[in-house]
């Protein structure tokens, strides 16, 4: 039996294991999945040793994502953009390839729930790893433009010029987002965690069809309450599904086989 795990500190409260549990009875698969929880300083010793005990793939969260992009024999495109690694896989010639999926379920979501992302107008709030990380995906799957706003203005303007060339890719501080419509919006800060709201200006929503919030809760995040105050028409989502979007993505590259995450998403969901 195929056996994996997910990295992490603190990893206790990960709900990958559940998910990828789901994954596997749904797909008549059979895995198992742990947990791990290395010291921070102590990844490549306990990654090392996890292949060498036969694992075939890891899962790699908070803080190590940077390890895991260093430790990966070989890296993907969209792992090479987000310079983070959040999935390790040992292929059959006992190399190690690192991939990123967190783009891809966060894109997947949003087409879950709004369609196409074709010629989408993006305002992406905050310019930590998070958001680049979502960047090329977004690009591939074809919006028009992305604007970047973080509360850092520099931090931002750094992250647009890590894209030149790739798209349309603008960036600023929150005292200065263009007056332009916006089709969607992504926060990609951690501010709803603490119950907090990014400091930028409530006109971003005016026009937008849908505010995404990368944080999930059991109720509605402070982010979601704060949109549908400003724009009663528009659409809110957290970001369980793309939790549960970036694991299928994993899922996939480990066993060829593509779990649907809809009903996963609905049996997390009822347990938070
Ligand atoms: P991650 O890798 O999870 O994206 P990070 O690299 O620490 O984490 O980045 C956190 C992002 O959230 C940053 O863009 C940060 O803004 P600053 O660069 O100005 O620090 C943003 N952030 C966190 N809390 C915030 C808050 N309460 N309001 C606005 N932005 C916030």
């Amino acid at each position: 039996m195929d056996r994996y795990a997910v990295f992490g500190n603190p990893i206790e409260h990960s709900k990958s294991p559940l998910i990828h549990s789901l994954f596997a009875k749904q797909t008549h698969q059979s895995i198992e999945y742990g947990r791990q929880q290395p010291d921070d300083d102590q990844f490549n010793a306990a990654i090392t040793a996890f292949f060498a005990q036969g694992y075939t793939g890891a899962n790699v969260t908070s803080p190590f994502k940077l390890d895991a992009f260093r430790f990966a024999d070989e890296l993907t495109p969209r792992a090479k953009a987000a310079e983070a690694v959040n999935t390790l896989y040992k292929r059959p010639d006992g190399t190690v390839l690192g991939d990123n999926t967190d783009g891809e379920g966060l894109v997947h979501d949003l087409q879950r729930l709004w369609g196409s992302l074709d010629g989408k107008r993006i305002l992406l709030i905050g310019a930590g790893g998070a958001t680049r990380g979502i960047i090329l995906p977004l690009l591939t799957a074809k919006v028009s433009s992305i604007h970047i706003a973080n509360r850092t203005a520099s931090k931002a303007h750094g992250l647009a010029a890590m894209f030149e060339g790739e798209g349309k890719v603008s960036s600023s501080g929150f005292d200065d987002v263009p007056e332009a419509t916006f089709d969607g919006i992504i926060n990609c800060t951690s501010s709803s965690l603490n119950g907090d709201i990014p400091q930028i200006s409530v006109k971003i929503f005016s026009n937008a069809v849908f505010a995404y919030d990368m944080t999930y809760k059991a109720q509605q995040t402070s982010f979601m309450q704060w949109a549908k105050k400003h724009n009663a028409e528009i659409e809110i989502s957290d970001g369980l599904g793309m939790l549960v979007g970036q694991a299928a993505e994993s899922f996939y590259l480990w066993r060829n086989v593509r779990p649907q995450i809809e009903p996963v998403i609905q049996t997390v969901r009822a347990m938070l």
